[in-house]
């Protein structure tokens, strides 16, 4: 099996973390070509810092990793500090990084790589705002017909939204972004919070996670005894929602969802519902499909993939 060519494109942020390891861990179906960073739940220059200190905490000290755009395309940056903490990895002590940033800016490398690449070949992953994207696919039109796929978290519907009543964060931050993508005509899989609000880590789940033994299971179960607390105590689950991971568990395993092909629209005019994704699940209007969007997933099947491949690192 030919692994899938692909570029993540993320704002760590726990889960964030927690979905490049998996990434890491599986190179028999994933090669990584890049990671490009992006202003989200904290300012660029800690998403920089994370991306590597989660890269050299799995010991691929090689993975280029790229800064991207530090705020959104017309929009002031809005972080979620009190979800990921302050440094956006809260949770275990992690060393500074010591591995560089690669030369140049993030969009540039999702230009080049996806021009350098026979169309098709490249898949787009974005864990976070969709400002380098769009910021690529505003700079290189030509790039559209290119991308194999984009496998992007973001948006709800039948979840509404994460960070106001109506949008999801990743959509909330930058809308006109997201506009632009989904707008592409790339082909789009969103795992939205309706998938992701399904994929809990409850305790046992956290302590299989620090079962494996290893300083990642065990800085894995410590990002998370973090990063729950926030939405334990706002939606009263018995764990946290696994966002971003769900999209390397997709490439991996595209099974273990399922959802509908609908046309997703993103509000950008009235401040009400900003960035809300509007899905039009029922197919009420004639407006063309333009996502896979997911609303469903083998919880129990995406944890032991999780588990098994955090611990082969
Ligand atoms: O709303 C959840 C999303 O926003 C996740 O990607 C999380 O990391 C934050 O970026
Ligand atoms: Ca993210």
């Amino acid at each position: 099996m030919t692994p899938r060519k692909i570029i993540i494109d993320t704002d760590p942020g726990q889960d964030d973390a927690v979905a490049i390891l998996v990434a890491l861990a599986s190179p028999e179906e994933i090669d990584i070509l890049g990671i490009t960073c992006v202003a989200g739940n904290v300012p660029l220059d800690l998403t920089s810092r994370n991306a590597r200190i989660v890269c050299e905490l799995a010991g691929k000290r090689a993975v280029k990793i790229f800064a991207g755009c530090d705020r959104p395309l017309g929009r002031d940056l809005v972080t979620a500090e009190h979800v990921h903490g302050k440094t956006g990895l809260d949770g275990p002590d992690l060393p500074e990084p010591t591995m560089s940033l690669a030369e140049g800016h993030a969009v540039d490398f999702i230009i080049d790589t996806l021009r350098e690449n026979a169309p098709g070949t490249v898949t787009l992953c974005p864990l976070g705002p969709l400002t380098n994207i769009a910021t690529a696919l505003q700079k290189a039109p030509d790039i559209a017909d290119r991308i194999a796929k984009i496998v992007l978290m973001g948006g709800g519907y039948f979840e509404g939204g994460n960070i106001t009543p109506t949008a999801e964060f990743n959509i909330y931050v930058d809308p006109q972004a997201a506009d632009i993508v989904f707008k592409s005509g790339a082909p789009i899989v969103v795992m939205p919070l309706d998938v992701t609000h399904k994929a809990l880590v409850t305790k046992a789940r956290n302590d299989a996670f620090r079962a494996i033994g290893s300083p990642v299971g065990i800085a894995v179960a410590e990002m998370t005894d973090f990063f729950e607390r926030f939405d334990k105590e706002k939606y009263g689950s018995d764990g946290a929602p696994l966002h971003d991971p769900c999209v390397t568990a997709y490439l991996i395993n595209p099974d273990l969802f399922s959802g509908r092909h609908i046309n997703v629209e993103i509000e950008t005019q009235s401040e009400l519902t900003m960035g809300m994704t509007v899905a039009d699940w029922w197919g009420v209007t004639d407006r063309a499909p333009n996502a896979t969007f997911m609303n469903d997933l083998d919880a129990d099947g995406f944890f032991a993939l999780l588990t098994e491949r955090l611990a082969r690192l």
